[in-house]
């Protein structure tokens, strides 16, 4: 397996010197994995296998000269912006595959190319935003500067500044993402250090924009006074869902993103349905979206979903290949002034949302389904299961399905101890490898 670090989450021109030349020397894209310059996966294993530089490319190859379609070469460079885990591997592949199939952009059922195409229009989409959303302001106190504080779908950032800068050229402006400032003197463009909201130091100019152009994004959580009240939803909310289970999966997502069956929805930006083939012989159960999953609406796209992306390609297994879903599908949080502090669901709402996960497991029929930590094992087996004595034992589901528990890619994370971390994601590997090894057996082995 060759690691290939690339130098920032946005470096596409470090993905396309290391996919060329990684590609010339024929390395099969399951043989890859990305990871980025200090992001936290990468932090926490500094001394795993060697990464190499992107540019280094492997010994003994020389440039060649190679060239891709022009569709490809405009979907990469917006795929590259997307904050899926797995983008630069999904382009990695895709680029492979055209040495085989030239014609592959032009193949609308493509799984990849559907795949792409979706991430790059997320990508434009949030460009879009930005440029239309994004409006200065002045700075009490602070004559002739601006600015605006604004939190992309995507890293797309950069990839607006020449329109706002263009919008508003004459007025001198900062605007703050959590990844990058963008700062325009009326002359130049410069960008600098992303600022979390509060960083700043007119927090209160700030912080009431910030307020009511996102009132809509984080609605406030009704307060609820009256016991009454309290009863009264708790009594009608199960009233639609006895009406029968969902036939398909769309239908799963939508009533996910409209479940009532607990309260945690009132805080979180929308329901999360699980994503991936159809038909997936092995299902992932994670414990809920966190904060970063939910403004973006995907599963699994910040560091736990990095870590779980290099787990999976070291096990053989990559993404798209796996049903990525959770046991809790709104994000559980505390506010605490402008963060939001993921909180541990209790048992009552992983009761309530099992509802979903086994209407995913009746339509996906997977052949395998692994828990990743404690509350997933609670919901995929219907009691508490101890994650480090019970990971790896493979378990009935019932029918011909099976089950395992494993340790939970944010758990390895936050292990404080190096030499631990890197025995708890061998252990992580080794399960996914056994649940690759169940998934690939066919009915009746
Ligand atoms: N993202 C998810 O979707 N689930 C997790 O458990 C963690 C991160």
């Amino acid at each position: 397996m060759r690691l290939i670090r690339l130098a920032k989450e946005t470096d596409f021109d470090g993905w396309r010197a290391a996919a060329r030349t990684l590609r010339l020397a024929g390395v099969l894209p399951r043989k890859v994995a990305w990871t980025v310059a200090g992001s936290e996966v990468d932090l926490a294993f500094p001394e795993g296998r060697a990464p190499e530089d992107a540019a280094a490319g492997p010994p003994g190859v020389g440039e060649g000269a190679f060239k891709v379609p022009r569709a490809f070469a405009e979907l990469a460079a917006d795929v590259a912006l997307h904050r899926a885990p797995d983008r630069f591997a999904l382009l990695y592949r895709m680029l492979f595959r055209l040495a085989q199939n030239g014609r592959l952009m032009e193949d609308a059922s493509d799984s990849d190319v559907i795949r792409a195409r979706q991430m790059a229009a997320a990508v434009r989409e949030a460009t879009r935003r930005m440029v239309d959303e994004v409006v200065p302001r002045p700075i009490a106190g602070a004559a002739g500067v601006h600015i605006a504080w604004h939190a992309p779908a995507h890293r797309v950032a950069e990839r607006a500044a020449p329109a706002l800068t263009a919008r508003y050229p004459h007025l001198a402006f900062s605007v703050l993402t959590p990844e990058v400032g963008l700062h325009w003197d009326m002359a130049v463009l410069r960008t600098g250090a992303g600022a979390r909201l509060g960083d700043n130091p007119s927090e209160a100019a700030l912080d009431d924009h910030w307020r009511k152009r996102c009132a809509s994004f984080f609605p406030p959580a009704p307060v609820i006074s009256s016991r009454e009240m309290k009863a009264a939803i708790r009594g009608s909310r199960d009233g639609p869902y006895e009406r029968g289970a969902p036939a398909s999966l769309a239908e799963v997502a939508a009533g996910i993103d409209s479940c009532r069956r607990c309260d945690l929805w009132r805080g979180a930006c929308r329901g999360l349905a699980g994503e991936g083939p159809p038909h997936a012989p092995v299902m992932l159960v994670g414990e809920q979206p966190a904060d970063a999953d939910d403004q973006a609406g995907r599963p699994f796209v910040g560091a736990a979903g990095a870590l779980l992306d290099r787990a999976l390609g070291e096990a053989g297994l990559d993404r798209g290949q796996v049903f990525l879903s959770n046991a809790i599908r709104h994000f559980k949080h505390e506010r605490r002034g402008t963060r939001r502090l993921q909180r541990t669901p209790t048992l009552q709402e992983v009761e309530a949302c099992r509802w979903w996960l086994d209407a995913e497991r009746r339509l996906v029929q997977p052949k395998v389904v692994v828990a990743l930590g404690a509350t997933a094992a609670q919901a995929v087996f219907g009691k508490p299961l101890p994650v480090v004595s019970s990971r790896g034992e493979v378990r009935s589901l019932g029918g011909r399905a099976r089950g395992l528990v494993t340790f939970h890619p944010a758990f390895v994370l936050r292990l404080p101890e190096e030499r631990v971390r890197t025995e708890t994601l061998a252990a992580l590997v080794s399960d996914l490898r056994t649940a690759r090894r169940l998934g690939e057996k066919t009915a009746g082995d």
